[in-house]
């Protein structure tokens, strides 16, 4: 299937009122995907779309966050949206939606964040790619449209983890056909765009990108050993459910395979010239001893910006955290070891 042949079907639909667009003081200036890459250094996600924040319901997060991530050593923050749920019967995003993004957008900028808007519906379109082509493509004319004249670092993210029904072939067609749709409006600003397979380094080989278009910035998620970093998580495959008292304490070999992994990117990186953004790592809590964690977290992160990669940390909150959203409190082991004193 292609998306091209729902792009008329999304012209038409698309035609939304550009509302006024956030922070548009600073004008947009073109910045090279690498140079962009180095300026986002360390980051994090947070204000998912699981948050009940979105919808004006009760929630743990405030704007004012934004101050503490960045006065914490921060210096990007990856913001996972739901868009689909947000989408009217012609593919309109309600203005209430574009008001909270916008209040987000302005308040991470005004920190000099770095901000990722991620569109996060991964899960629907695993299931039902006819149904995410049309969503996805909608979103971002809309998205697209409004943020046009937004400095540049705000950027763009595709789909966070294609996977399922979207197999490379499908996504390697979408992200040529939604890349059309971003740059009738954004045509240089960076967007990120990872592989198949909830955005495997093994499939860097399988992404096709299209040559002429030099902002893009490349990403991958890192949760290995995955049995480890999920043990007890719910939403994993049953085995791993059911795992516990797994333990990481940083052996030469596990070190060693963490870096084999990242050269591989690497190499991939430097052949593609295409720079690199991880744009999630990170280990449950359920099970997971705090201590392995944050050595897991501090050997990936130092990797990581060793091999040139920019990074955002999986969450800000919960069971990943590296906040105490309840408390208030940074959850230290886990800072220290994304933000090296
Ligand atoms: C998913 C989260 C999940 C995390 C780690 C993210 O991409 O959206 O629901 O907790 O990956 O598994």
């Amino acid at each position: 299937m292609r998306l091209f042949s729902l792009l008329s079907l999304a012209t038409a639909v698309a035609l939304s009122p550009v509302v006024a667009s956030a922070q548009t003081s600073a004008p947009f200036e073109a910045i090279s995907p690498e140079a962009q890459v180095a300026k986002m250094g360390a980051g994090i996600n947070v204000i998912g779309g699981y948050d009940a924040w979105w919808d004006g319901g009760e929630t743990k997060f405030s704007l004012s966050d934004f101050d503490k991530i960045r006065a914490a050593g921060f210096s990007t923050v990856r913001i996972p949206l739901f868009t689909f749920k947000h989408l009217d019967k012609d593919g309109h995003l309600d203005a209430d939606y574009f008001k909270r993004i916008d209040q987000v957008v302005d308040a991470a900028l005004a920190n000099g964040l770095t901000v990722i808007l991620d569109e996060h519906d991964f899960e629907t379109c695993a299931k039902d790619a006819d149904a995410c082509a049309t969503s996805l493509s909608n979103v971002w004319y809309e998205l697209s449209a409004h943020f046009k004249a937004a400095p540049n670092s705000v950027i763009f993210e595709l789909l966070n983890e294609p996977n399922g029904q979207v197999d490379d072939k499908i996504w390697n067609s979408w992200l040529v056909d939604l890349l059309a749709i971003v740059r009738e409006t954004n045509p240089e600003r960076n967007v990120i765009i990872g592989p198949t397979h909830w955005n495997s380094r093994n499939d860097l080989p399988l992404l096709q990108l299209p040559e002429n278009d030099r902002h893009i910035i490349v990403t991958f998620h890192y949760y290995d050993p995955f049995h480890f970093t999920h043990q007890g998580a719910s939403w994993a495959d049953p085995e791993t459910q059911k795992l516990s008292g797994i333990r990481w304490q940083g052996k030469p070999e596990e070190v060693a395979a963490i870096n084999a992994d990242f050269d591989k990117v690497a190499e991939w990186s430097k052949a593609s010239n295409r720079p690199i953004f991880l744009g999630e790592f990170g280990a449950y809590d359920k099970f997971g001893k705090l201590e392995d964690r944050a050595l897991w977290t501090r050997t990936v992160s130092e990797s990581a910006h060793k091999h040139g990669f920019a990074t955002a940390y999986w969450y800000w909150d919960g069971g990943f955290g590296v906040y105490d959203a309840e408390k208030k409190v940074w959850v230290r082991p886990i800072l220290d070891a994304l933000i090296p004193k």
